[in-house]
């Protein structure tokens, strides 16, 4: 049977994802926001541009929950982006408030679908997606570290000029400043990195993943990223529709792996029909074990801050 998938929140993230879904027939997209008539005018636009790319499918903008009904996956993206010289976590408060709401309804119109958080701080409003759905843990997780990996895979491609497809990274921690791109993990079609760059250079790729986000704000200047976070939301959900079991970093909760218990953590895992499968527990060295402790209790801070 057709999935039905609802995107909350039809801004830069939300539309991108939406769309990036409706092309790839994943199922039919219901596209949410507050404000009145935008997502039905980008709902429609979207369906019309089905024609012409070669998709079909629905695209229902609506302001109503009702309209989510028995959504099978949510993907919430509802929530204020990142200014310059704001942090993710700079977005705390406001955002609680924003997911705590848009869980509470997608819990109550889809008490058995999967959510998938977006709303930054990333790591801190899957908390409150958890605690406010009470779903279980394969049922609310985040994306963002498929996101962190595709700046480094991207970044790692320009500089050697190889085709980043062939290009093999993996970002874990939480999605912050001390977010831990895994260098021993980077490869490119099984050469290790480290015999393909010296040290200075993968040092600079490393701090420039970690600020991924940031290079951008300060480019835009009113908002964040979007093209690459809606891709990454919608590969997400391709691998539940699909039962693909792609392995793919994304926030989950964790319940003593890594050493860390009730946090969400970036780390790999199986994506398939049932959600957030199953987590795969890298062998990490010390120091990216430390590095690793540290953004677990950068997560831990904001999380002690929550008032859900
Ligand atoms: P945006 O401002 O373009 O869109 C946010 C939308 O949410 C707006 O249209 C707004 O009306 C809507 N909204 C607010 N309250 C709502 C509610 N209660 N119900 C439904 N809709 C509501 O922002 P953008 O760029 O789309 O970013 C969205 C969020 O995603 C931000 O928090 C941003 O920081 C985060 N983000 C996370 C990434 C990640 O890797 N996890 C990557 C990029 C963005
Ligand atoms: C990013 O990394 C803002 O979290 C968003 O681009």
């Amino acid at each position: 049977m057709k999935k039905k998938i609802t995107v909350v929140g039809a801004g830069h993230v939300g539309e991108i994802t939406a769309q990036r879904i409706a092309e790839m027939e994943l199922g039919d997209v219901v596209l949410i926001d507050i404000v009145e008539g935008m997502p039905q005018g980008k709902g429609l636009d979207m369906s019309q541009s089905g024609p012409i790319v070669g998709f079909g499918g629905r695209i229902k903008g609506t302001n109503a929950w009702e309209d989510t009904a028995n959504s099978d996956i949510t993907v919430i993206t509802a929530g204020l982006p990142r200014k310059p010289g704001m942090s993710r976590d700079d977005l705390l408060h406001a955002n609680t408030e924003i997911v705590s709401k848009c869980a509470e309804m997608s819990g109550k119109f889809s008490k058995d679908g999967i959510i998938i958080v977006v709303s930054n701080p990333l790591d801190a409003m899957c908390e409150v997606a958890r605690r406010v759905t009470k779903f279980p843990k394969n049922r609310v997780f985040g994306m963002a570290g498929i996101l962190d990996t595709a700046r480094m895979r991207t970044f790692l491609s320009m500089e050697l000029d190889m085709a980043v497809e062939n290009i093999t990274a993996l970002v874990l921690g939480g999605h912050g400043d001390t977010m831990v791109p895994l260098v021993s993990c980077c490869n490119v079609s099984g050469i290790p990195i480290t015999e393909l760059l010296p040290k200075e250079k993968i040092d600079a790729i490393v701090a420039r993943t970690a600020k991924g986000g940031g290079e951008i704000v300060a480019l835009l200047k009113t908002g964040s990223a979007y093209y690459a976070p809606g891709a990454a939301a919608a590969e997400i959900v391709e691998s539940i529709v699909k039962d693909k079991k792609k392995v793919l970093p994304c926030a989950a909760y964790l319940e003593g792996e890594y050493g860390y218990k009730g946090l969400y953590v970036g780390v790999p895992v199986v994506i398939g029909a049932g959600g957030l499968e199953k987590v795969i527990e890298v062998k990490l060295t010390p120091e990216e074990k430390a590095a690793l402790d540290k953004s677990a209790a950068a997560v831990k801070e904001l999380i002690d801050l929550l008032k859900v």
